[in-house]
């Protein structure tokens, strides 16, 4: 629902405030931006560099967390998500914001340029909305609007993410840890762990966060060819030749849960 997330949504074009009239978003100047009949609203005002998860990925990213797979990390983020509006930057199919949002009272909105991701976001909690929006550029979000930003497997704005934060507010980044899906990596093809991962994190948010909590999230999962060929489909790595496995592998998940607050 996107009436919830109405108040903290600026005009991508002119920053002013918007109104629902319809199947359309409206500002006071008279910019217009339309909702998808599944339920999103464009407000990339046409700035998309790229477009995101493809549907193939999505579905298999939606099957594999629908199996509970990662439900671990979703606990985790839940359980350091405090009560007020939650934005979900690079939110695919709504899944850890769905979560959150079971244990809180307030909205929360996902963000994506995926559209095939954001028609499963946009329902898939009663109190989320979900909007089209390039997370390089300005976010279409008003000063000070989240009490949390989640951003899990997913590209990093940090002069955006500490705008739209609360003061006192909280970032949480989920990114992968170095023995991540370890198994896959070396016997099927699927592409590494960026080595260089924690300086990218670090250059991104250096000057608007500073880290007040790291833990390394690991589970051993047992998983069926079938499941295998999901987590792997829902990567770029299906793409690059990895292959599933043909009998059951067990597969280390293993994440990085850093807890950031602004500067
Ligand atoms: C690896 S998926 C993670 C999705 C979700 N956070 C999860 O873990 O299930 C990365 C997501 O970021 C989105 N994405 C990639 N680049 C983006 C950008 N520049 N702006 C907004 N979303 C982006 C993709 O479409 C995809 O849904």
């Amino acid at each position: 629902m996107i009436d919830g997330a109405l108040p903290y949504l600026r005009c991508p074009n002119c920053g002013q405030e918007l109104r629902r009239q319809e199947q359309a978003l409206r500002c006071p100047r008279g910019h217009s931006f339309d909702m998808a009949r599944q339920g999103y609203a464009d407000l990339s005002a046409g700035r998309l560099p790229h477009v995101g998860d493809t549907a193939e990925m999505v579905a298999d990213r939606e099957a594999f967390l629908a199996a509970g797979h990662y439900d671990f990390i979703a606990d985790a983020l839940a359980d350091r998500t405090p009560e007020g509006f939650v934005v979900d930057a690079g939110v695919g199919t709504g899944f850890y914001l769905a979560r959150a949002l079971d244990k809180l009272a307030d909205s929360g909105l996902g963000l994506d340029v995926s559209k095939p991701a954001l028609r499963r976001a946009a329902r898939a909690h009663p109190r989320a909305a979900a909007i089209l929006a390039d997370l390089w550029g300005p976010l279409p979000i008003v000063d000070a609007a989240a009490s949390t930003v989640l951003n899990v497997f997913a590209p990093r704005n940090g002069a955006e993410f500490r705008r739209i934060l609360r003061p006192g507010g909280v970032l949480l980044v989920v990114t992968p840890a170095a023995g991540h899906l370890r198994e896959l990596i070396a016997a099927h093809g699927m592409i590494g762990v960026d080595p260089d991962k924690e300086a990218k994190v670090r250059n991104a948010l250096d000057g608007h966060f500073a880290a007040v909590d790291r833990t390394e999230l690991t589970r051993a999962l047992r998983l069926t060819p079938d499941e295998a060929g999901t987590l792997i489909g829902m990567t770029p790595s299906a793409r690059h030749g990895a292959t599933a496995p043909t009998e059951e592998v067990t597969v280390t998940a293993s994440v990085q849960l850093s807890v950031y607050k602004p500067i």
